[in-house]
């Protein structure tokens, strides 16, 4: 793997040991890089009300955004787990992703015994939008 992408998985995983998850007790960490250089990290906050839970992937999107306002753009994510499972992020992430990302930034996560490197627009076709047709 490009060592930058390494580089954004690390710190994937480094968030994800910061996760409050006592609920599921999936602990999981996100990161992106924007095109400013920077890069801004996650990790999922469960809550007793378990509707209520946010994804590593949105809390890092929504730092991001807090950080360094609606204009960033992001060209590559790591998402990583502590829990040896797979971890592509979930629907309800990638769509939020959709709203700030470059359809060709990589995405990069384990799967059961491989880690996968894919364009966004591969992992989310089609998302949802309001553009006239
Ligand atoms: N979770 C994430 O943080 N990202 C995803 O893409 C899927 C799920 C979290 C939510 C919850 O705290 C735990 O994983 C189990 O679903």
């Amino acid at each position: 793997m490009e060592p930058k992408l390494a580089e954004l998985l690390e710190a994937a995983r480094a968030a994800a040991e910061r996760s409050y998850s006592p609920y599921s007790g999936f602990r999981v960490g996100a990161a992106l890089r924007l095109t400013n250089g920077e890069i801004v990290t996650g990790t999922n906050v469960e809550n007793v009300s378990y509707g209520l839970t946010i994804c590593a992937e949105r809390t890092a999107l929504v730092r991001a955004v807090t950080e360094f306002g609606p204009g960033i753009r992001v060209e590559a994510v790591a998402v990583a787990n502590l829990n040896h499972a797979a971890s592509p992020p979930c629907g309800a992430c990638r769509q939020m992703l959709a709203e700030f990302i470059q359809p060709q930034a990589l995405v990069v996560f384990h799967a059961r015994d491989t880690i996968h490197v894919l364009a966004f627009s591969d992992l989310m076709p089609l998302a949802f939008e309001m553009k006239p047709r």
